[in-house]
């Protein structure tokens, strides 16, 4: 039991064996077990914060289903990030539009709520008029040309395009070439006169459907299953792994095989978030970057043939082959695009791009 008269003996410890102190000392005493007491606690909270500190947070938002090559690119990042920069780097993965559709994510990206995305090469028009050159129109003539020029000097420059923007360019990320799908099949170009077609955000590629007489309009990927169910689009261009994981074949009675164009995203993330990355941690991240950019590379020239096949195999949606004369009949009408965006593109980077095809 506690007296408080000033000369009453006090056990501190309560316990029998331990030295007892008067009033004033045990004051003392008081004072002394209170400032080590806070100072102990202050060191604890101290290292412990320093060892349990909040993980860097990468959200990485993008808009096509999991079963897509950004898709598994995006879970691969994760997966490895987590496997190798475990408590000190986490990322979230947020699909199918649900965090930002493609017209938001860039924006988002500057203002810190997103640090990294993928959108398609076509969504940079804002950005920088250089990334255009990728949707030119029968530019490239199948995936290892875009590869090999993605891999070139010149490729590589244009991945830092949009640092003047406060964009930092990672990398380049495969998905494939495009086909065309419609409510009515589509042989030669006059098949497409008239018709409306759903694009990305890019100037070329409303020119691309100009150049035969279609009408292009600009619309969210979001949106795109919608516009055409009803009705309110007859048609849009697409991979395979797209038109296949967003069921567009579903309501898409024919593709036609045109490979006419590509579709490829940049790895992007803002100057200002990268530059916040520890420096002893940035290197290992980035290696983790390629590494996740080479697997979805991967699964994009696996589900390219695989979806193909599992379109034909629905019974859904006809695959239109082009005979030689037809295809070359949607070369002529598009080519001029080419010159059309020539000034700001660049004859040299347009060049180069076309030599990788040899
Ligand atoms: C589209 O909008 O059609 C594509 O960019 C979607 C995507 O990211 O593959």
């Amino acid at each position: 039991m506690v007296d408080s008269s000033a000369d009453c003996q006090l056990n501190v410890a309560g316990l029998a064996g331990l030295p007892t102190f008067n009033f004033e000392e045990e004051t003392m005493f008081r004072k002394i077990t209170t400032l080590v007491a806070t100072a102990a606690l202050s060191a604890m909270l101290f290292t412990g914060s320093a060892l349990a500190s909040d993980p860097i947070v990468i959200k990485f938002s993008h808009v096509v289903a999991e079963n897509t090559p950004k898709g598994q690119m995006a879970i691969k990042l994760k997966d490895l990030v987590a496997e190798r920069l475990g408590g000190k780097v986490v990322v979230e993965v947020f699909p199918n539009s649900q965090l930002f559709g493609d017209n938001k994510v860039l924006e988002a990206m500057l203002l810190g709520d997103v640090q990294m995305a993928a959108p398609a090469l076509s969504k940079f028009d804002r950005y920088t008029s250089k990334l255009q050159i990728f949707d030119l129109p029968f530019l490239f003539k199948d995936m290892d040309a875009v590869g090999k020029f993605q891999k070139s000097d010149k490729g590589q420059e244009l991945l830092d395009t949009i640092e003047k923007k406060g964009l930092i360019g990672l990398g380049y990320l495969h998905n494939g070439l495009k086909q065309l799908s419609c409510s009515t099949p589509l042989h030669v170009p006059a098949d497409a006169a008239g018709k409306k077609f759903r694009i990305m955000t890019s100037d070329v590629l409303a020119a691309q459907f100009q150049a035969v007489n279609a009408v292009p309009l600009k619309k969210p990927f979001s949106e795109v299953f919608t516009l055409l169910q009803t009705k309110a689009i007859d048609g849009q261009e697409n991979t395979y792994s797209n038109i296949y994981s967003k069921k567009f074949y579903e309501i898409q009675p024919y593709i036609t095989e045109s490979n006419h164009g590509l579709l490829d995203y940049m790895v992007v993330t803002s100057k200002e978030f990268w530059m916040s990355v520890p420096k002893d941690i940035r290197p290992q991240l980035k290696s983790i970057i390629d590494e996740a950019i080479d697997y979805g590379n991967k699964v994009a020239a696996e589900k390219g043939e695989a979806d193909r096949q599992n379109i034909i195999d629905s019974k859904r949606s006809e695959i239109i082959q082009l005979s030689a004369a037809e295809r070359s009949q949607w070369v002529e009408a598009m080519k001029p695009v080419w010159e059309q965006f020539e000034k700001e593109i660049g004859k040299d980077m347009i060049d180069a791009a076309y030599k990788s095809n040899m």
